[in-house]
């Protein structure tokens, strides 16, 4: 593809403004400027402006180290939103792929490939997510078993689908907790349901896609095709 088209897609600039951004010099192909808007672009090039790397159009996956504080929606009228943390373009065609509470940490997944997203959140798919909880009290001894048949939450008909817990930290009172489904405050809710609290939720891994070690909280990167593929085996 064209240098120029590969702006326009990317930036949903018209032919004559990526010719003037490219002139401007502030456009690099491999760290190279390049200042002709026919120079050939392919897939496994990096084009950056100003410094920023920029998508040619068609969907994008992003993960997210979302810190405490933020909320996942486009507004809010108190605190701070997720996509505050983005650089991105067209934010408006951008969601996530599974909401976490204002103060949970962690992988989120922020898409425009309704399809995509639909395949982490519908409960038909039974996409695995695990979270890193810290509880007030002690961790029993019943209570894998009791994740494992179920659990009755407030306000809801039938028993939770069989989650997996383990043990991390018995005396930071630290767990894993692997569920899949993503009802409503669904982690809190479950362990308010054995008389324990949540004091600290993160969430680490949404199916084969794991928060990146690198990331500090605030940042994101794009996924790499083996994770976007991941989400459809
Ligand atoms: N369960 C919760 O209770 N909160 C979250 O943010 C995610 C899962």
């Amino acid at each position: 593809m064209r240098l120029d088209k590969y702006l326009c897609d990317a930036l949903g600039a018209t032919r004559k403004e990526a010719t003037r951004i490219i002139k401007s010099g502030d456009v690099t192909v491999n760290d190279v400027v390049q200042k002709s808007g026919s120079v050939k672009v392919t897939d496994d090039c990096t084009v950056e402006w100003q410094g920023r790397e920029i998508h040619k159009a068609g969907p994008r996956y992003i993960m997210l180290f979302k810190p405490d504080g933020f909320v996942c929606s486009h507004e809010d009228g108190f605190n701070q939103t997720a996509f505050m943390l983005l650089d991105e373009v067209k934010m408006e065609e951008l969601h996530f792929a599974g909401r976490l509470d204002v103060d949970t940490t962690g992988l989120v997944l922020i898409t425009d490939d309704g399809q995509w997203s639909h395949r982490i959140t519908s409960p038909k798919h039974k996409c695995e997510k695990t979270y890193r909880v810290w509880l007030a009290d002690p961790v029993q001894a019943d209570y894998a078993d009791k994740f494992a048949e179920g659990i009755q939450l407030r306000n809801e008909k039938g028993l939770t689908l069989p989650a997996q817990l383990e043990i991390v930290d018995e005396e930071e009172n630290e767990v894993l907790l692997t569920i899949t489904e993503g009802k409503y405050h669904q982690v809190k809710r479950m362990f308010a349901a054995l008389g324990n609290k949540v004091e600290h939720l993160h969430r680490e891994r949404i199916g084969a896609i794991e928060l990146c070690k690198s990331l500090e909280p605030g940042e994101y990167r794009y996924l790499t095709e083996e994770e976007v593929a991941s989400v459809w085996k």
